[in-house]
């Protein structure tokens, strides 16, 4: 899945890294906003074999976003801010 930004194109601008790769996107992005709108598709892979996942509910009641943020653990991707520099992990 891949997401369009239709509004807030003038929030500042920040590069987050995801399994290693710098990432753009803008303040205020909630991960799950910044991974979908940076164009990779899905912030997680099923357990269950059913391929990637991008969020279901997207407000946090799922658990269908779960990442890993290096020093915080593991994180919903759709209630988590992004912050200048730090590195997530897909699962
Ligand atoms: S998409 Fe449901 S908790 Fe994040």
């Amino acid at each position: 899945m891949t997401a369009t930004r239709l509004v807030d194109q003038d929030r500042p601008a920040l590069i987050f890294r995801v399994d290693g790769v710098e990432v753009p996107a803008k303040q205020g992005d909630t991960l799950l906003t910044a991974m979908l709108t940076a164009g990779l598709g899905h912030v997680r892979t099923s357990e269950f074999g059913d391929g990637g996942r991008a969020g279901f509910c997207w407000m946090g009641a799922c658990q269908d976003c779960w990442v890993v943020v290096a020093g915080q653990g593991v994180r919903r991707a759709c209630t988590t801010l992004v912050e200048p520099g730090i590195e997530v992990i897909r699962r």
